[in-house]
């Protein structure tokens, strides 16, 4: 017999590419999806299942009678669930509560044990999701399959979806467009494709809330906040990310997620997840500021819809969560900066003096400054931070390069309104970066300025 697998596990991967049509329209570029939700697990996650647990029994971690243990947003487990059945394997996955009911009735369909852990806690908070994984997983006979910092992870996309995607597009690429949750995925793809082809960019989508977007623009680690879109986005930095091999990164919010999804659906007729509209959406934006005829754009959609019908496909749900609300129509970054005019941007040093940075401070009359190094923005000193400094008696001599504070966020040009007001309910100062270089810094007093002048006409 033709065309029969021994199990299911032989039937991941080789998910087909389609092009995108409506979504994409007044695009000159042809951006192709890769339709992961349609591995048998229902995500891409099960091409890293395979290959986590190869490795695993490979090196002797996994035997006979062990239980996989792994701290997951669903898809992952899901894709070790359906190895573990297959191979004999017990499966406990942890899951923070914002996850669908829809993905924790999934894994316990497969006959595992699910762990509800909460959300809003930090991720080294004993009670958060990483915490517990890690401490079940290493609990006696558990092995801990931790795809944040598992090289099977990034493995597996080299291995086998990169190779594929090559074969399946001739090598006609130019652009990989994907969702960055643990990094392995594009991670993994990239690497295979720039070996391949060292010409081919990759652009990475973050959502707003997670600490990819400023990392990759500054190199700093700012605060990270909660956001609704799963799967995507992280606030610390797993080691299964390789950032060598990203070319630049784009910012989306829940909205622009949850509403492209449903377009995605809708239009194109592929029932994909909030993650798949991240992705899309992050492409559409990337696209229209690099936009060419002979363009080839490859976006990978990750998962199913059917994980989320009482989420975003739940008119109630996107109601509550005030993704139905129409758009402001208060234009972009760019509109705000256009309004305001030109203003020099004051910053220090990280070689000057504390004192040097109250004279600046105090001459200009501003609560915070940027430190820049080369024109590179390496952190903020605030009044607080000072003052702190100076109670614990610090020197006025005291180079502030060691006191700089990373809570400040980036934008660009073309980040929405709606999303710097978002960003000012976290941060008292957003900069504005374009190319390597800070070009200017924004606080809530010009966006107040500027929301209101549009309320009142006021010509920009
Ligand atoms: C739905 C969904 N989309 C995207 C991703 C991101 O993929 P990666 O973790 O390889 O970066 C994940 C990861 O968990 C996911 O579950």
């Amino acid at each position: 017999m033709r065309n029969v697998h021994d199990n299911v596990l032989s039937c991941v991967g080789n998910t087909p590419i389609v092009r995108l049509n409506s979504v994409t329209e007044g695009l000159q570029a042809t951006v192709y999806a890769k339709l992961e939700m349609l591995n048998p697990g229902g995500s891409i996650k099960d091409r890293i299942a395979l290959q986590i647990v190869a490795d695993a029994e490979a090196s002797g971690a996994i035997t006979p009678g062990s239980t996989i243990v792994e701290g997951t947003s669903g898809n992952t487990g899901a894709g070790l669930a359906m190895v573990g059945a297959v191979k004999g394997y017990k499966c406990t996955f942890v899951m923070p509560d914002k996850q669908s009911e829809e993905k924790r009735a999934a894994l316990r369909a497969y006959g595992a044990r699910v762990v509800i852990t909460p959300t809003a806690v930090e991720a080294d908070d004993p009670r958060s999701y990483y915490s517990v994984s890690r401490r079940l997983g290493h609990e006696p006979g558990a092995y801990f399959a931790n795809q944040y910092h598992n090289p099977s992870n990034p493995a597996a996309h080299y291995n086998m979806t990169g190779p594929e995607i090559w074969e399946q597009l001739d090598g006609q690429l130019d652009v990989l467009i994907c969702g960055l949750g643990t990094g392995g995925t594009v991670s993994g793809i990239a690497k295979y494709l720039k070996e391949k082809n060292p010409n081919i960019k990759v652009v990475g989508v973050d959502p707003v809330g997670s600490l990819y977007y400023d990392y990759f623009h500054t190199g700093q680690l700012t605060p990270a906040f909660p956001y609704v879109v799963e799967g995507i986005g992280e606030d610390f930095m797993p080691s299964t990310i390789d950032w060598q091999y990203i070319d630049d990164v784009v910012r989306v919010n829940d909205r622009e997620c949850m509403h492209m999804t449903r377009r995605v659906v809708r239009e194109e007729g592929i029932l994909c997840g909030g993650s798949c509209g991240a992705a899309v959406a992050g492409a559409v934006k990337w696209v229209r500021q690099h936009d060419a005829a002979n363009l080839k754009v490859l976006v990978i959609l990750p998962d199913s819809g059917s994980r989320y019908l009482s989420k975003i496909f739940n008119d109630n749900w996107m109601k509550e969560m005030g993704f139905t609300e129409a758009e402001s129509g208060f234009g972009t970054v760019s509109d705000l900066l256009h309004h305001r005019g030109e203003r020099e941007l004051i910053s220090v040093s990280p070689d000057a003096t504390v004192s040097e940075v109250i004279g600046t401070m105090k001459m200009h009359g501003i609560s915070q400054v940027p430190v820049l190094e080369d024109g590179k923005l390496i952190g903020i000193l605030s009044e607080n931070r000072l003052l702190e400094q100076a109670l614990q008696g610090t020197p006025g001599k005291t180079r502030v390069r060691e006191l700089v504070q990373a809570n400040y966020t980036t934008v660009d040009d073309t980040t929405e309104i709606t999303v710097l007001s978002e960003l000012f309910k976290r941060f008292k100062v957003i900069f504005v970066v374009g190319g390597p270089a800070i070009r200017g810094a924004i606080t809530k007093i010009d966006l107040i300025d500027y929301i209101a002048s549009m309320a009142t006409g006021e010509p920009k």
